[in-house]
């Protein structure tokens, strides 16, 4: 009676066998890189002993070119199941030692079972991006494999959060799946991710470039804004993906993971008063001002070497999760441009999909003025900002610390573009434009008249200053809910998103507005 042991044996030895990888010289090889193998990413993913693998026996049964003499267990992915902090998480991790990771026909159906279960269970996906890319050998059925994958994550994007760690290689067109999903990290110095590298630029166009240059996790974070987060190495990349699931909720139908019931203060902070200079030109970093608001040690900052003039990420008030969207008075004197309205608008999509409120902080002298600008597109881009805001229905706070002009200001979240509770500072300046340029704009002739020009500028400043950018004169239009002393703010912040939890807004049915692209 009972199972034949020789059935139970035959299964322990293919199970040895698969799990073995690359075996123990490559691992140990890996090892000595400060790498972690492609089970021990995912082992050290999830909980302890919760992981369940699902295809541990694929692998595709294409032979020739090369291929006869290679066992391909796993089929160079390894996918399934675990659970981070009590909640499911699906993951797959390419396997680098098995044909170099790269992506067949079997490979790509295991990712996009996984993905396909995922999608269904509502839970979000993790993926491990370390490869040669398409595996030759299959020719175009890993084109088709990539273009399977690529789609479910389009039609995963807005359902369940997906999360790309790049930790190896990610050349040509498979950098287009962790590009479709919603975060992408990169391990700073084993990854590399372009479309054409360095050779082919050189043979294409004749211009010297490097890797470096073009295709490392540092490029990728300051220059072409690609990727989120940059990770020192595997495990780093590991505690980012823990800390930015911990603000993330399973998907698109649930809240993210409040913590009610933490202790926090919620008293008079004075210290918010000092931060702010008086001089209204003098800079100051509104990091300062997001580490008072936030509870202590709260703010996870996305984006944090791209566009440095607006700063992007998670944090929590009063336990309760949202998503905080500031200028930066400190770089390029907190401008819009391009590059901020693109980070920006992403990051409000993304919260707004996922159900986590917005607090937008106001210090915006205008958008970025320049050639370049212009003849690149800042009024595409710029759009993008009122378009997310517009298009977001998630609840919408704004507190307006110093400048808030013209049409940047609408960019920023104002009343009009759907705020639901405006509060200014006594030190906002709220106008159509910067008292200089109105000043100048208007009343030119007469300061050209005047015996002491500087005099009566600065005069006619003062006047436009007291009359059209207080924000007593906002608030008597309704464009400001409440003037409030900075200390006030967490106090007032909190209370709305308490009161703003069950908020509610239905839109007219489309299939998706046109975003500014
Ligand atoms: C099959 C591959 C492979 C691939 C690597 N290997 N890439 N096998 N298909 N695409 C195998 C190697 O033959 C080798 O097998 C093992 O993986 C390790 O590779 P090495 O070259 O020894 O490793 P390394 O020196 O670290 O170099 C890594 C690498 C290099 C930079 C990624 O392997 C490389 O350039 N690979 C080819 C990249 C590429 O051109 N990919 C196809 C692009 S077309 P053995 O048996 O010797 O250990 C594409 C289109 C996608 O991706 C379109 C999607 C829309």
């Amino acid at each position: 009676m009972g199972i034949d042991q020789k059935l139970l044996d035959e299964l322990e030895r293919r199970q040895t066998e698969a799990l073995a990888s690359g075996g123990p010289a490559p691992i140990a090889k890996r090892h000595a890189q400060g790498r972690l193998t492609a089970r021990e990413r995912l082992e050290a993913l999830y909980t302890p002993h919760t992981f369940q693998e699902f295809g541990l026996h694929a692998q595709h049964a294409t032979r020739g070119f090369g291929m006869d003499k290679k066992s391909l267990p796993t089929d160079g992915v390894i996918t399934g199941i675990g659970f981070v902090d009590g909640r499911p998480v699906a993951g797959f991790s390419q396997d680098f030692m098995i044909a170099g990771g790269s992506l067949g026909s079997v490979h790509a159906h295991k990712i996009c079972d996984l993905m396909d279960h995922a999608a269904r269970a509502g839970m979000p996906l993790i993926g491990f991006n370390d490869s040669g890319g398409a595996r030759i050998q299959e020719g175009v059925e890993s084109l088709s494999g990539y273009g399977q994958v690529f789609n479910r994550n389009v039609l995963m994007s807005g359902v369940v959060p997906q999360i790309a760690v790049i930790c190896g290689p990610c050349a040509g067109g498979a950098v287009y799946s962790p590009a479709l999903m919603d975060f992408l990290i990169m391990t700073r110095h084993s990854a590399s991710m372009f479309i054409c590298g360095p050779e082919v630029i050189r043979a294409v166009t004749g211009q010297r470039t490097t890797m470096e240059e073009i295709g490392s996790a540092e490029a990728h974070a300051r220059d072409s804004g690609n990727i989120h987060f940059i990770a020192e190495d595997d495990r780093h990349a590991l505690e980012i993906v823990h800390r930015l699931l911990g603000y993330l909720p399973s998907n698109n139908m649930s809240d993210p993971p409040h913590q009610p019931g933490v202790e926090i203060t919620l008293s008079d902070d004075l210290g918010l008063e000092a931060l702010i200079p008086e001089d209204p030109k003098a800079p100051y970093d509104v990091k300062d001002v997001i580490a008072r608001l936030a509870d202590a040690d709260s703010f996870l900052e996305v984006q944090r070497e791209f566009a440095q003039n607006l700063v992007v990420g998670f944090a929590r008030i009063d336990g309760v999760v949202l998503g905080i969207v500031a200028n930066q008075p400190h770089v390029k004197a907190g401008t819009l441009d391009i590059d901020a309205s693109d980070k920006g608008a992403r990051f409000i999509r993304f919260c707004n999909i996922f159900n986590i409120p917005l607090l937008t902080l106001v210090d915006v002298p205008g958008f970025l003025p320049g050639v370049a600008q212009e003849k690149h597109g800042i009024i595409r881009h710029g759009a993008k900002m009122l378009f997310a805001y517009g298009a977001s229905t998630v609840p919408k706070i704004t507190v307006i610390m110093r400048k808030a002009y013209g049409g940047a200001f609408l960019a920023m979240c104002s009343r009009d573009m759907g705020a639901d509770l405006v509060l200014a500072w006594p030190t906002a300046e709220i106008a159509v434009m910067g008292a200089e340029g109105a000043v100048g704009v208007v009343f030119r002739r007469e300061i050209e008249a005047a015996e002491d020009k500087d005099a009566e500028r600065t005069r006619l400043i003062d006047e436009y200053r007291a009359k059209f950018s207080s924000p007593y004169m906002a608030a008597s239009r309704r464009l400001v809910d409440e003037i409030i002393e900075p200390g006030d703010t967490r106090r007032y912040i909190a209370s709305a998103l308490e009161q703003l939890q069950s908020k509610t807004e239905l839109r007219p049915t489309k299939k998706h507005g046109l975003i500014p692209l």
